[in-house]
């Protein structure tokens, strides 16, 4: 019997804008490809602009592709026809950080959650506000709290009415792009509980995108590091943040300010240095040499390849290896242990 594919796979996606000029591109993704099976909690790091969002809303079908291939249960959204597309489409969902931005402050919690359901309008009236008051209870909010309007609750009870808006569609799968940045420190974890037992109890999937280490290195079982439009580690969770193959990842773990505990810290702390390049014209070869302390001459010559180092550890570095250390020597194109 064979496994089931991935519940989302990528394969070499590619997203590009126009810049406001329209003289130049910029590769906001630049050929990622990663699988997210069913069930699990994909985590997503980076710096600012590193891709992420795009990445997210690449996903969701919301940014349109440049190239490679996005596939649902081992189907390519693109070869679906517009209303198999629009119906697969609702268990594809998205949560963003801000939820002023996804409620009108015009509408009450009841309406705005049961809106998505009056756009679809497959169910009657009754039907819907049934599924509208389930879906509050569900992320913990009552009946009471419906009748309010937005700007009359918390920041977190706001983000549980998003939630209950997506639940209305019954996804299987949500992007979680910086969903509890916005929040007080003291509310954060009870909307990331919120969101672990409603995966425990839907069998959800889960994209969390996040700039914050300490967050994605609790809730995920595997974590991606992307940098400037491409993907520089990808593994375990554990393993991603206790013994990162990557120089970057390095970097960016010893400078996380708070949160991480000291075992995840290296020893002697590692200040990245300057800006991330802009994704108009990125270094050549290696996106991070500019910045890396390894970087050598082979680094601007040629991009490094996406190697798998130790089981599903995967990485993209010409001298990183699977204890951590990186290659020493490279003389005439030859590397050297
Ligand atoms: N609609 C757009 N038009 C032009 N450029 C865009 C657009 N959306 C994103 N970009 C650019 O693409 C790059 C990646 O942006 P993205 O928002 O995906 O990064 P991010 O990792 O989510 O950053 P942050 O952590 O700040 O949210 C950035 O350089 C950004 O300016
Ligand atoms: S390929 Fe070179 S520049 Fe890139 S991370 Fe590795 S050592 Fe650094
Ligand atoms: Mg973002």
């Amino acid at each position: 019997m064979s496994a089931a594919p991935p519940i989302l796979s990528v394969r070499d996606l590619r997203v590009e804008f126009p810049t406001a000029d329209r003289h130049a591109t910029v590769k906001a993704v630049d050929g990622v490809s990663f699988d997210i099976r069913r069930g699990e909690t994909f985590g997503l790091i980076g710096e600012s602009g590193s891709g992420k969002t795009t990445i997210g809303r690449a996903v969701v079908h919301l940014a349109r592709a440049s190239g490679g291939q996005i596939l649902h249960d081992g189907v390519d959204a693109a070869t679906l026809s517009g209303d198999a597309f629009r119906k697969a489409r609702r268990h594809w969902q998205i949560v963003f950080q801000d939820p002023n931005a996804a409620l009108n402050p015009r509408m009450t919690i009841l309406e705005s959650v049961q809106e998505p359901l009056n756009i679809i309008g497959e169910t009657t009236m009754v039907e819907r506000r049934r599924v509208a008051v389930e879906a509050l209870e569900r992320v913990g909010l009552s009946l009471e709290i419906g009748a309010r309007y937005p700007h009359q609750l918390s920041g977190g009870q706001k983000q549980r009415v998003v939630i209950a808006r997506t639940l209305t569609m019954q996804p299987d799968f949500i992007v979680c792009d910086e969903v509890v940045a916005a929040l007080d420190m003291s509310i954060r974890g009870d909307v990331l509980n919120l969101f672990a037992e409603l995966q425990r109890e839907l069998g959800l999937t889960y994209l969390f995108i996040t700039h914050d280490l300490s967050v994605v290195s609790h809730i995920s079982d595997r974590i991606a590091v992307a940098y400037l439009g491409r993907l520089v580690e990808m593994g375990p969770a554990e393993q991603v943040t206790e013994a990162p193959l990557h120089p970057y990842t390095r970097a960016l773990l010893s400078a996380e300010p708070i949160a991480l505990p000291s075992r995840l810290r290296e020893a002697r702390r590692i200040i990245l240095q300057g800006e991330i390049p802009s994704p108009i014209d990125p270094p050549s070869g290696c996106h991070f040499r500019t910045r890396c302390p390894h970087a050598r001459d082979m680094c601007a010559a040629s991009a490094p390849q996406w190697r798998e180092l130790t089981t599903g550890h995967w990485v993209a570095c010409h001298f990183a290896n699977a204890d951590g250390s990186m290659t020493k020597e490279c003389k005439n194109g030859e590397v050297l242990s």
